[in-house]
């Protein structure tokens, strides 16, 4: 068995406050990257809290907010292209999957160039790669502590897999899913549902990776319902589940509903 995990877990209410001292306890230092969607960071204000939080920290920023719903290669060269361009020295990933998932690509991009289809599976990334700081704001991917990245391009999807692109410090404030719609947050239930069954049935599942699984299982089936319906309680849970059920694939891997999950959403755009 053999897994990475983030170095800084952070998970309570208002914990985003905590990013200061998350970046001095880790040493990230240099400009920072926010890379978020087009509109939910904007609208709810989230973006300028983020900012002014690195500000008074000392920290510039660089926003780059145009990322879409299943990142394209495209988009993510291009935030790489900034991100090198400007000169950044960490990146923040603030959204749902797509969004830490283009800050994945655009982390390696901005310290080794090239183009982002040169690191998919099964291509071995090497360092150097700039440390990620990922906040998530659905309940779904776990990719705030995960090994794996999807980029988009046309139908296909490509996944990068590495320990090297797990992120260096997850901060999970649960306040952000009140603003998590139902049918959202259904969706991304969903997600890490699959990732914990497919942990569980797993060839390579063991005691560690079993231990997450299935304790992410009982906690999706038993809040799913109060937490569609808005309860708060039970969203955190949910978070907590998705967080778990994303240990539990880094240790193991998906497997079919993945693969097929991939085209479904290219072809049909189910999430
Ligand atoms: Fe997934």
């Amino acid at each position: 068995m053999s897994a990475a995990f983030p170095r800084k877990l952070i998970f309570g209410e208002d914990s985003i406050n905590q990013l200061p001292e998350a970046l001095q306890d880790l040493g990230l230092k240099g400009k920072a990257m926010l890379v978020t969607g087009r509109r939910f960071a904007r609208e709810s204000g989230y973006l300028d809290r983020l900012g002014s939080l690195l500000t008074s920290h000392g920290t510039d920023v660089v926003v780059f907010d145009e990322v879409e719903p299943n990142p394209s290669v495209e988009t993510v060269e291009k935030g790489g292209k900034l991100a090198r361009d400007e000169g950044v020295g960490f990146v923040i990933g603030f959204g749902g999957g797509s969004a830490m998932d283009a800050a994945k690509g655009i982390a390696i991009l901005a310290a080794q160039g090239g183009s982002l289809r040169d690191y998919y599976y099964p291509a071995e990334l090497k360092e150097p790669i700039l440390s990620i700081i990922a906040v998530p704001t659905t309940c779904g991917t776990g990719s705030e502590v995960t090994k794996y990245a999807v980029f988009s391009e046309g139908l296909r999807k490509n996944v990068v897999a590495s320990d090297r692109i797990v992120p260096t410090a997850a901060i999970l404030d649960p306040q952000v899913l009140r603003h998590l719609p139902a049918k959202i947050l259904a969706h991304t239930a969903m997600d890490a549902l699959a990732h914990a069954l497919e942990a569980y049935f797993h060839v390579k599942a063991d005691l560690l990776s079993e231990t997450f699984s299935l304790r992410a299982l009982k906690l999706i089936l038993k809040n799913f319902k109060q937490a569609y319906d808005g309860e708060m309680t039970y969203r955190k849970r949910l978070f907590y589940a998705s967080m778990l059920a994303g240990f539990a694939i880094n240790l193991t891997g998906t497997v079919i509903p993945h693969g097929l999950g991939y085209y479904l959403t290219e072809r049909f755009e189910i999430p």
